[in-house]
């Protein structure tokens, strides 16, 4: 078995991963990420697509914004549809800011060649990793690659290894509490080669159910789909997927939606998750593999970014001053902005999407709607929350 020893062990290269990695690597920290998929998996993985103006300030910061800055669409604000009839949401005029759009997978693809390009450390193609003395002050990480073993012995393992990873499980039971919310819906998501049909996103509510209407470049599509969260794909054909889309998305009168060629197609369930403490021993949890919050407020990744921000400041005062309490108060600190950013998901996320039962619901959520878009304080408590609170 071959040995290594690094500062911070990092399981998961997605952005929690790959973000805390170069933040602790510009700080002079070394880290070591270990991956399970390849980088091509890692580079191609479609995912959403909205970063807050706060993580695309740090990623420029970070010296990963070049290309961010030339293809991300910076959009100042978004639209909502509701009874036919759009609403637009304009961020500039109610918080001063923006939001980019630029799919997770291209962040991705920086960050990789950015941590690279300065000598970083990852290894894809990873199996079996294992954590172990979590509570100890040389925790280890044991993994195979190509059929070898593998240890390495840190000061400190981050568990950014998403919602289905191993770090979180690997906590003692009890030592966690977990507050959880499933929704009785997912959404279809497609990638279409056509040009987006408005040049900002569309949050549709209808009596059909919930539609999105988003995009990657000028050229291509993202658009969503309120189904069942059991739903099989196989069950919906191109043709029943452009048929849905125009019907719920329908809006001002000669406003189409422009179809193409689906490129990819998928479902994916909704669920609101928390684990507290996001912390044990010296083991953190960041990003998916602490919280899961419903894609409707777009807030994943951003989440994500910001743990690891909280965390590489922490560590960088602990390796500064020898004092481990900014450590120790990493999941107060992130805990208070997750639960805040739940709060706007699940809230998002209950306003669009239909829900079968009380009609006494169906008339309020109207109303909802129309409070939302009429009133200056509400769309600003919207807007606010969509660019992204301010980091603290
Ligand atoms: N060993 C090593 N790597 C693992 C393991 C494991 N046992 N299990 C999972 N991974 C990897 C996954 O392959 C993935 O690349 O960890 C990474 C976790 O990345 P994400 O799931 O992207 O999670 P995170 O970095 O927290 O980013 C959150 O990504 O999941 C989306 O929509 C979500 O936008 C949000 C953001
Ligand atoms: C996306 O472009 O994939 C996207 C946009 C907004 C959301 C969710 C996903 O709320």
């Amino acid at each position: 078995m071959s040995k290594t020893r690094t500062q911070v062990g990092i399981v998961g290269a997605g952005p929690a991963g790959l973000v805390l990695s170069h933040l602790l690597h510009l700080q002079g920290i070394d880290s070591l990420v270990l991956e399970n998929r390849s980088r091509q998996y890692c580079e191609e993985r479609i995912r959403a697509g909205v970063l807050e103006w706060g993580t695309v300030e740090l990623l420029i910061q970070m010296g990963v914004g070049d290309r961010l800055q030339r293809e991300g669409l910076v959009h100042h604000g978004i639209e909502i549809r509701f009874a036919g009839r759009g609403h637009r949401i304009d961020f500039k005029d109610l918080t001063g800011r923006a939001i980019t759009v630029y799919g997770q997978h291209e962040v991705i693809k920086d960050l990789i060649r950015a941590r690279l390009d300065s000598g970083g450390q990852i290894v894809f193609d990873v199996d079996q990793v294992s954590v172990h003395d979590l509570d100890t002050v040389a925790p280890r990480i044991c993994y195979s690659k190509e059929g070898k073993s593998h240890e390495i012995v840190c000061d400190f393992i981050a568990g950014c290894d998403g919602f289905h990873g191993v770090c979180r499980p690997s906590i003692p039971p009890g030592a966690l509490t977990v507050y959880e919310r499933n929704y009785p819906f997912g959404w279809l998501g497609i990638l279409a080669e056509a040009a987006p049909s408005s040049e900002e996103l569309i949050y549709a509510h209808h009596d059909r159910g919930f539609a999105l209407h988003s995009m990657r470049s000028p050229l291509i599509t993202r658009l969503y789909l309120q189904c069942s969260p059991e739903e099989d794909v196989a069950n919906w054909p191109d043709e029943r997927i452009w048929k849905e889309l125009q019907t719920r998305l329908a809006g001002d009168p000669g406003w189409r939606l422009n179809e193409g060629q689906i490129l990819q197609k998928g479902i994916t369930g909704m669920r609101s998750f928390v684990v507290e403490p996001m912390q044990f021993g010296r083991m953190f949890l960041a990003g998916d593999a602490a919280h899961i919050v419903p894609p409707t407020g777009a807030k994943g990744l951003n989440l994500a970014v910001a743990d690891v921000r909280v965390l590489a400041h922490s560590l960088k005062d602990f390796y500064t001053t020898g004092r481990a309490d900014l450590l120790d108060q990493y999941s107060a600190t992130c805990l208070r902005r997750v639960w805040r950013v739940q709060r706007f998901s699940w809230w998002m996320t209950s306003m669009l999407h239909r829900h079968e039962g009380n009609p006494f619901d169906e008339r309020r959520q109207l109303a909802e709607l129309d409070y939302v878009t009429t009133s200056r304080a509400a769309s600003q408590s919207l807007a606010e929350n969509y660019v992204g609170l301010p980091m603290d």
